[in-house]
């Protein structure tokens, strides 16, 4: 009799948490609005006369190569789309950025300014645009890249942030993981799976905050001094290499982990929430953890009731989110800024086409959050 009374009181809490979501409103269509982004982003950024992408919206014929950063989060928002003709022409835009070692430079001087965090989402787009478009030249490049970044690999699991450079990054350790563990799901490397594992254990043990379960930004590799510093980014990645893990290996202490990470991620008291009740990541950091909890739900799904009605609290919150950038952050149509007071006040002097100036890489971070809510 006590264990019913338990289930109905649970079922209760869960059935009024759903008619909560339900309280708020019609969903969004996220699929449209990625689809129109998209579209926009491709007008007013790919420069068609430099074969590139352009830091600077085209009608203010400022045309500017963007990072390689800008790059691989827009390369990876168009691969979304499936359309191969443009994928095709980004990807070779991305080759104006790779050196003659194979590593994508900062910028297309193709120098040794690597950043290797950037090379691994460098890595997702070879990996994309192969199961896309078929190329064996992108899974070439790909594999080259893996070994490249392999070589950047210290005291067992941690990543530096700059090829050569002391800092051990979790961004770079959390992506490699992730781009190892795509890797494998493409040629079944066994090697690459043992790679992320050893890789989100070492960011466990040496970068975890004991208190909130959140991840710090790093770590000297000389003196051991930690960065305490906290991005979504780094958390992000680590919850979408978890559900990959989980899945792979059958072995559920990696999905507790993803859990606990999430739980972490969306305590509205913790580091990651204004007092609004907003993420205050900008953007280019949050579109990561929208991803992350997107790959758990989607791939670490068993199917089972109680599980289901976990996701369904994951996914309301990252509605409430998405809704407020949605809402929010346009300062003109598919235009998104991070700063809307600021894009405002600038765009007051700098418009073009009555389109206020902007920047690449927000309306890409935008287009993946939206591609990722029309997963769930
Ligand atoms: C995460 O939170 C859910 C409730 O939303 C709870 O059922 C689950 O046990 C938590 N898991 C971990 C590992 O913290
Ligand atoms: C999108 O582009 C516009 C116009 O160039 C810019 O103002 C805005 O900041 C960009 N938004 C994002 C999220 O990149």
């Amino acid at each position: 009799m006590i264990i019913l009374t338990n289930v109905l009181i649970v079922w209760w809490v869960l059935a009024c948490f759903d008619l909560l979501s339900v309280a708020k409103g019609g969903d969004l269509n996220y699929g449209e609005i990625y689809d129109e982004l998209i579209v926009f982003t491709w007008d007013h950024y790919w420069d068609n006369d430099e074969g590139s992408w352009s830091k600077n919206p085209n009608c203010f014929n400022d045309f500017k190569y963007p990072s390689v950063w800008d790059q691989a989060v827009i390369g990876k928002a168009i691969a979304e789309s499936g359309d191969t003709e443009k994928l095709g022409k980004v990807m070779e835009n991305l080759d104006d950025y790779r050196n003659s070692d194979g590593w994508y430079s900062s910028t297309t001087a193709k120098d040794n300014d690597v950043y290797v965090d950037d090379n691994a989402q460098v890595l997702w787009v070879l990996l994309d645009s192969y199961r896309i478009r078929g190329s064996s030249e992108d899974l070439d490049k790909a594999v080259t890249l893996m070994n490249l970044i392999k070589s950047q690999v210290v005291d067992n699991g941690g990543v530096r942030w700059k090829i050569n450079d002391e800092y051990l990054a979790s961004i770079s350790t959390s992506e490699l993981a992730l781009a190892a563990i795509k890797l494998y799901q493409v040629n079944g490397d066994e090697t690459l799976l043992q790679f992320a594992k050893a890789s989100i254990d070492w960011l466990f043990n040496n970068l975890q905050d004991p208190n909130d379960k959140l991840i710090y930004d790093g770590k000297s590799a000389s003196s051991g001094d930690v960065n305490k510093g906290k991005l979504t980014y780094s958390v992000g990645t680590m919850i979408s290499t978890l559900a990959y893990l989980s899945s792979f290996t059958k072995d559920i202490s990696w999905y507790v982990k993803a859990l606990s990470l999430v739980n972490a991620s969306l305590d509205k008291d913790g580091a990651f929430y204004t007092e609004e009740g907003h993420w205050n990541n900008p953007i280019r950091y949050s579109h990561l953890l929208f991803v992350g909890i997107e790959d758990l739900v989607t791939v670490s799904n068993t199917g089972s009731f109680l599980q289901s009605k976990m996701y369904q609290g994951y996914i309301s919150e990252l509605k409430t989110q998405a809704e407020y950038i949605y809402h929010n952050l346009e300062i003109s149509p598919n235009l998104y800024a991070d700063d809307v007071k600021q894009a405002k006040a600038a765009s007051d002097s700098k418009t073009c086409d009555g389109i206020p100036d902007s920047d690449l890489i927000e309306n890409a971070s935008a287009a993946q959050i939206f591609y990722a809510m029309s997963k769930i």
